[in-house]
């Protein structure tokens, strides 16, 4: 008995310095700490690419190649890598795509898909990395209890007009389905609340917000079956079915009544639909390499160009460059 009483004792106080911990660790930070902040111009280009899926076996001077190609193609004012950038990629790679990146001195921003944590590295390494790099607009609060390791936004501000906000959400990765399955994660209610938070914030209401994160949501179907049968506008083209968050805790609507007028995703590699879909657009972005799974002819990046209180959307095709004459060409 008298056994039992220490061992219960014990149990409570460790218990408790285990609760203590815990709790401390939790460091909330305000809102305006997950700002930041660029100059808007009419005309300005955000690009984004997904779905790299940089591995140890890819070949790096051809890939290299091809963003290069792009990038210097389209000279874009913001470069969003929407997920998916590895899978099962090395410390060296990271870092090679990242300084790859920030040497075209444009701001940028990192966000992780299921696959990105994947890899020869500690999970937090591609999020240590990008927030260190010069143009990386990356900001991450590891304990602040948001689920998630990318939860800021980025404000376009002509003056002290904000015009446009342009939400970077971690999409998550796996989650379990059941006893034996796993199946793809979704925006955590702690993310959404954050946004909320931040927009609620906000007593000007004139400006336009966007969303990006890499896992789609369930409507994205309904979204794509109603453009097919003609009562949504839209363009592309699905060449797979979508395989989106697993569980439907409501995102759609509350990324929607929060005011979010444009919802850009990567994850399914051959579809590239953009949809008008109750008054949000759902857009994928067409992948970004010819890594893993892919049509060499839905192949390229996402730009959207933002002029006033209007934004175009394009999935552009760039056919991959040859690589072998510009190799020769050297
Ligand atoms: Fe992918």
């Amino acid at each position: 008995m008298r056994k039992l009483e220490i061992f219960l004792a014990f149990l409570l106080v460790a218990v408790m310095i285990f609760a203590a911990g815990c709790s401390a660790k939790i460091e909330t930070h305000d809102v305006s700490e997950y700002k930041k902040t660029l100059e808007y111009k009419d005309g300005f280009k955000v690009m984004m690419i997904t779905d790299i899926h940089i591995s140890r076996l890819t070949n790096l001077e051809e890939l290299t190649i091809y963003l290069t190609h792009n990038i210097n193609e389209e000279k874009p004012d913001l470069i969003v890598l929407n997920g998916d950038n590895f899978f099962d990629a090395t410390k060296s790679s990271v870092d090679y795509l990242f300084k790859l990146i920030d040497s075209f001195e444009t701001s940028w921003v990192y966000l992780q898909g299921n696959h990105d944590h994947q890899g020869l590295f500690e999970p937090g390494y591609p999020d240590e990395t990008a927030s260190r790099m010069k143009y990386s607009l990356n900001v991450d609060y590891p304990n602040d209890g948001i689920d998630g390791t990318q939860n800021f936004y980025v404000d376009l501000m002509d003056g002290n007009d904000l015009v446009y906000r342009l939400f970077m959400i971690d999409g998550g990765s796996y989650t379990r389905l059941n006893a034996v399955k796993y199946t793809y994660q979704q925006i955590g209610d702690s993310q959404l609340s954050h946004i909320e938070k931040v927009q609620s914030q906000e007593t000007d209401d004139s400006y336009t917000s966007l969303a990006f994160f890499h896992i789609p949501l369930q409507e994205y179907a309904d979204a794509y079956a109603g453009y097919v049968e003609g009562k949504y506008a839209g363009k592309g083209e699905n060449r797979e079915e979508n395989y989106p968050s697993a569980f439907n805790s409501n995102q759609f609507n509350r990324l929607k009544n929060a005011g979010i007028r444009g919802i850009f995703c990567g994850h399914d590699h051959i579809n590239d639909s953009i949809v008008d879909y109750e008054g949000v657009i759902v857009g994928y972005g067409v992948k970004g390499t010819r890594e893993i799974y892919h049509d060499e002819d839905m192949m390229g990046y996402l730009l959207i160009t933002l002029t006033g209180e209007e934004f175009s959307i394009d999935n552009c095709q760039s056919v991959f460059v040859d690589y072998d004459s510009v190799v020769e060409g050297k």
